[in-house]
């Protein structure tokens, strides 16, 4: 099915699925509570034998299931979220020498775990003056360039690619202001850098940069494209 085809059928079903919410909230809540199990349990042979209510009464929604409405609707959230996985927004975030010879790796790679992004690449390199030249050369006329991407380059470096919704813009405000001494508290350079020649970490400024600079540093092959299991938990539309 072409995705033009693919999403029109899904827009129909979703738009039966708005119809049949409208006609009873109840219903369409523990629809939505049995479809995502359906989503979790896709690839085993028997999708319905578990289907219960939400309020735990054990009584099977087998019956309902099998109305008109609900098999399309089902269908329509099972390919809503592939849609979901395949137009997904990507960023490159790296960890300078500085944040990994602190040991501030596993903090920073939480913080962008626990809100919901899912990581589909990792490497830790040591990229060479003239790489790091390349990664920063829009700021080629600035006087700190040359002392920046000696530092880049002086060690390690755990280079990643994050993946999310809006996760360029989000992640930008995860990590917090170039300047730690204006970043705010709560964000990754607020709470563990000083300076700004020291601010730990990386983050890409916008879709075009991201697309750059992840071309830059991975090849294709080490992009892992795959579902997390908390996607159904993290992404939802009540
Ligand atoms: P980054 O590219 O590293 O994520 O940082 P950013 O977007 O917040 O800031 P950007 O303007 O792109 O600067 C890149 C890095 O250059 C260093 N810098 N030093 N001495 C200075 O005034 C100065 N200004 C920027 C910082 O390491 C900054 O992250
Ligand atoms: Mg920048």
């Amino acid at each position: 099915m072409s995705s033009q085809i693919f999403r029109s059928v899904a827009r129909s079903a979703k738009a039966g699925l708005s119809a049949s919410r409208s006609s009873s909230v109840g219903q369409g809540r523990a629809f939505t509570a049995a479809a995502a199990t359906m989503i979790s349990s896709r690839g085993k042979s028997n999708y319905f034998a578990s289907f219960f209510d939400r309020a735990g009464s054990g009584k099977p929604l087998m019956g309902w299931l099998s109305s008109a409405m609900a098999v399309p609707a089902a269908v329509y959230m099972l390919q809503d979220q592939e849609l979901h996985a395949a137009e997904m927004e990507r960023t490159f975030i790296a960890i300078k020498p500085d944040g990994v010879q602190r040991g501030l790796i596993s903090e920073i790679i939480s913080r962008f775990e626990r809100k919901g992004f899912k990581l589909v690449a990792i490497k830790l390199v040591i990229p060479s003056k003239d790489f790091a030249e390349k990664h920063y050369h829009d700021l080629k006329e600035r006087p700190f360039f040359n002392g920046l991407c000696e530092f880049l380059s002086s060690g390690p470096v755990l280079a990643m690619v994050w993946e999310g919704e809006g996760v360029i813009k989000y992640g930008r405000k995860l990590i917090g202001a170039t300047d730690p001494q204006k970043s705010e508290p709560g964000t990754i350079r607020g709470d563990l850098a000083v300076v700004v020649g020291r601010n730990i970490i990386h983050g890409s400024d916008g879709p075009e940069t991201a697309k750059d600079e992840i071309g830059l540093w991975f090849n294709p092959n080490e992009l892992v494209s795959y579902a997390s299991n908390a996607e159904k938990w993290v992404y939802g539309v009540n």
